[in-house]
């Protein structure tokens, strides 16, 4: 294990290269265990691809995966489309949902139909009351994380213009609180936020409750045992020193155990189901938790890689763990959260597969695009570049889906709060996605790589996407959760608008000036202290931005609590679907 500097610096893996290479050279001939392991990493690319293609397979063949427009309507009851299913909104606000769009009259339905709707929405409601319990436990352990998280990530940001702040414990300086920031929301917040919407979501959209919750909620004890330590570890000054790996691989064996507990109540469900036709989210999450164990086992292997190629390897699981797991987690809350709110299917199904599938078979080789000009074989890196480009197929897929879905329907945006973070975190999906395919190009990477523009963009994908769409997701699960309504629905607007505007503050300021920082560093003819003042201003206003959305999470995470304490006035509007009383359920359905 390696102890962490106690300096500032951006990590890039480099440091750990050199010294690796060094000890390297004296045991092994440097080309004979190069070519080991870029084949190796090509044959785990190859066996996860070709696997991902016999899943396909078998699964056209089974008609798991039916790809008729059809598909889009199977997370609809009978009669439902039309009515949109909004629990985080007032009584008002389902008002203005109803009235909105023209030529769009609810349906009026039959006898039948309104038996047959009142029959699903019990099933629904059983398979919400099972997942409760387990929800409720991996939020509230999300909505802390991502308050302990803020604090730590807010604490890096001044220290970056005020060096002098808080450096008397070595705990507090910059190399470790920055890291102790990344591996909170990346293994506290964000993970305890999926599983959280997954376990809730699977057993809707399999109809079928959730079977084996209690080793999720064991499996979640021993994750978030092996996080705290993995921190503590990381404030002491222990690590592995490699980006987004840096909790030792003891302790992350906790992690282990507890990630395969946290997945099996999802496999069992899967098994249990009552459908025939496995949803698109289905999918999304289903694959999301098939890869995430492989790439977290395989990066954290001990003793296995090392020099470039650890550094291959860190990276190839680093944007893996971004592409493959939280971003699947999150489209996947999208694809069922957007058209539920505004009670209209997916506009194409078919888009919505080529998404997934291209997704899955370009991502696993991106992640060469971190190593752009540092010392790994040049076609590694061309790989990398190529398919960062062929990203743009899912990435598109997607968009377009979105924003066909929500056409006639943006005016919804006004009344849903839901529907807001949803929409937003999807369009900040594709700005994301778009701005990596070009800071992958040589070009850019140059001036971009060492820079504060790749933190933008970091906290583009990871906050303005994945985080947006998860507070949507929590605003609509809660209610149904707790069978209670948001206490003080203004405080959803109170949380949107300080996390927008600290957003933008962030992400404006920071890609400006991480630009400029770039080009300076470029000029030969200046010295590098000028690449080092020309950020000053834009990490001040980091610092605004990121306590503005620090304030948003604090109003969220009270908000929560108030709501997990049952505070405010005892309303049964939007909430009611959980009471069990059918009959009226209907009514809560908000007509689109
Ligand atoms: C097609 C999609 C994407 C491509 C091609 C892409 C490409 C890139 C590139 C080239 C870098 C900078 C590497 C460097 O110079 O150091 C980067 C960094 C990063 N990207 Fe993306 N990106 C994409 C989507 C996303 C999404 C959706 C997320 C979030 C869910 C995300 C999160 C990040 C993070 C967190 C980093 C910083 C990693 C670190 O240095 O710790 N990216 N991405
Ligand atoms: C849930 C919310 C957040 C997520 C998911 C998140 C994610 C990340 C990620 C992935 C990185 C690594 C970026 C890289 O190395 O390229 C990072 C670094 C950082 N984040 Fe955050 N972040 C969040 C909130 C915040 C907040 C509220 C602040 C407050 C200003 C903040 C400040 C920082 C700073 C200062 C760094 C270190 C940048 C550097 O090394 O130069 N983050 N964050």
């Amino acid at each position: 294990m390696a102890r962490i500097a106690d300096w500032g610096g951006h990590d890039s893996g480099y440091g750990s290269v050199l010294v690796r290479s060094q000890h390297r050279s004296i045991n092994q001939p440097f080309t004979k265990r190069l070519i080991m392991n870029t084949v190796t990493i090509l044959l785990s690319s190859f066996i996860l691809s070709i696997t991902g293609l016999f899943i396909f397979i078998w699964s056209l063949r089974k008609r798991l995966f039916d790809n008729t427009a059809a598909a889009a309507y199977v997370i609809f009851s009978d009669g439902e489309i039309g009515r949109g299913e909004e629990p985080a909104a007032t009584a008002a606000q389902l008002e203005g949902m109803r009235q909105q769009v023209p030529g769009q009259a609810r349906a009026v339905l039959t006898a039948a139909q309104e038996t047959t709707l009142a029959r699903e929405l019990e099933e629904r409601v059983e398979a919400d009351r099972s997942t409760a319990f387990v929800s409720f436990v991996f939020l509230s352990c999300a909505v802390v994380w991502l308050v302990v998280g803020s604090l730590a990530g807010l604490t890096s940001s001044i220290k970056l213009h005020q060096p002098d702040w808080l450096v008397q414990q070595a705990w507090l300086t910059f190399g470790r609180i920055r890291t102790i920031h990344l591996n909170i929301v990346a293994y506290g917040w964000a993970p305890m936020a999926s599983f959280g919407i997954a376990n809730w979501l699977l057993p809707r959209l399999l109809k079928t409750p959730l079977v084996g919750g209690r080793y999720a909620i064991f499996g979640c004890m021993l994750w978030n045992a092996g996080l705290i330590a993995g921190v503590g570890c990381i404030a002491a000054g222990i690590s592995d020193g490699m980006e987004w790996l840096e909790m030792p691989w003891q302790v992350d064996i906790l992690i282990v155990i507890g990630g395969a507990l946290m997945g099996l109540p999802l496999v069992y469900t899967l098994q249990a189901r009552k459908v025939d036709h496995l949803y698109v989210s289905v999918w999304y999450m289903g694959a999301a938790l098939f890869w995430f164990p492989i790439l977290f086992f395989i990066a954290k292997l001990p003793a296995l890689h090392f020099g470039v190629e650890q550094a291959t390897m860190n990276w190839w699981y680093g944007h893996n763990v971004l592409g493959l797991f939280y971003t699947p987690m999150a489209l996947a809350s999208v694809y069922y959260f957007l058209p539920k709110i505004i009670g209209r299917p997916v506009q194409s199904y078919n888009l919505s597969l080529l998404g997934f599938w291209t997704l899955a078979f370009f991502y696993g080789q991106v992640g060469g695009h971190h190593l752009v000009g540092g010392p790994v074989p040049a076609w590694l890196i061309t790989l990398s570049i190529v398919q960062s480009i062929m990203m743009i197929v899912p990435v598109i897929s997607f968009s377009i889906n979105q924003h066909l879905t929500m056409r006639g329907y943006f005016s919804k945006l006004i009344y849903s709060p839901t529907l807001r973070f949803l929409v937003l975190g999807g369009m900040m999906y594709t700005l994301s996605s778009l701005e990596g395919t070009f800071e992958a190009l040589r070009s850019v990477s140059t001036v971009a790589h060492f820079t504060h523009f790749t933190v933008a963009h970091a906290h583009l994908g990871l906050y303005g996407f994945f985080t947006m769409v998860m507070f949507g997701a929590i605003y609509f699960v809660m209610p149904r959760v707790m069978s209670w309504e948001w206490p003080y629905p203004s405080l959803i607007a109170v949380h949107f608008w300080l996390v927008i505007i600290g957003f933008a503050i962030y992400f404006v300021g920071l890609s400006i000036g991480g630009w400029l920082q770039g080009m300076a560093m470029l000029d030969a003819s200046k010295p590098f202290i000028d690449s080092v003042n020309v950020t000053i201003p834009f990490l001040k206003s980091r610092t605004v931005g990121g306590s503005l959305m620090t304030l948003g999470h604090l109003v969220f995470a009270g908000h929560f609590i108030a709501m997990a304490l049952r505070y405010g006035p005892a309303r049964t509007g939007a909430a009611l679907l959980h009471t069990g009383v059918t009959a009226s359920a209907t009514d809560q359905l908000a007509g689109a």
